[in-house]
């Protein structure tokens, strides 16, 4: 298959180094921030206002990975056998649209803050979210971005994006190795101070 992956297209690569760039990028952000709180002094001693930064900076970033993925696929080959297979666009259509129900659901039910790493900054959830899309899997964000890249790769029949959307999957997978642990952390030390506050009262 990926005798139609071009690999001499700088467009690729650049499109491989966004999708790398942007997790990379937002975990170490985060982790400056919960550290020695970079993003809140940055924003005069505001949690809140630094967070939306954050999330504003992530979300243009997420767009410009997904403007030099399409631009990437535009200058690659596309496979006669994805073109004439008459399942590939329907499938691309239902991965398209599941993709989107998982990432803007979550958005709904973790908000603002919720959604870009509000944890980090100390504004946390006050429960551990298990409603849908949650019930589903714990990283509805990341399925679904990778769904959405898979069914674009599938729509416009570009094994190059088939392989751009497994460095997007593994990206995502390093990315949870990192950070469900961490936020995992983050709530049991509110956990064991909300304990210690009780006994005091
Ligand atoms: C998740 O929750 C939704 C809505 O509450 C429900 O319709 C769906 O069946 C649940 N899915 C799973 C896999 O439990």
């Amino acid at each position: 298959m990926f005798e139609y992956v071009d690999f001499t297209k700088p467009s690729f690569w650049l499109s491989a180094g966004m999708i790398v760039f942007n997790p990379t990028f937002w975990n170490i952000a985060a982790r400056q921030e919960y550290h020695n709180k970079v993003i809140t002094k940055l924003f005069g001693g505001s949690s809140r206002i630094g967070c939306y930064a954050l999330g504003v900076t992530i979300f243009s970033i997420g767009i410009i990975r997904d403007l030099l993925y399409e631009r990437a696929l535009r200058e690659q080959p596309s496979s006669p056998t994805l073109a004439s297979s008459p399942i590939v666009n329907p499938l691309a259509v239902m991965l398209f649209a599941s993709g989107n129900v998982l990432v803007l659901s979550s958005m709904w039910v973790l908000g603002v803050t919720g959604t870009y790493l509000g944890d980090y900054f100390g504004i946390l959830m006050d429960e551990k979210v298990t409603s849908f899309p949650f019930n589903v899997t714990d990283a509805p964000m990341y399925w679904g971005s990778t769904m959405s890249f898979l069914a674009t790769a599938l729509w416009f029949g570009k094994p190059a994006g088939i392989l751009l959307t497994g460095i997007v999957a593994a990206v995502y997978q390093v990315a949870l190795q990192f950070e469900d642990p961490f936020t995992g952390e983050i709530y049991a030390k509110r956990e064991r101070e909300r304990k210690a506050g009780k006994k005091q009262t």
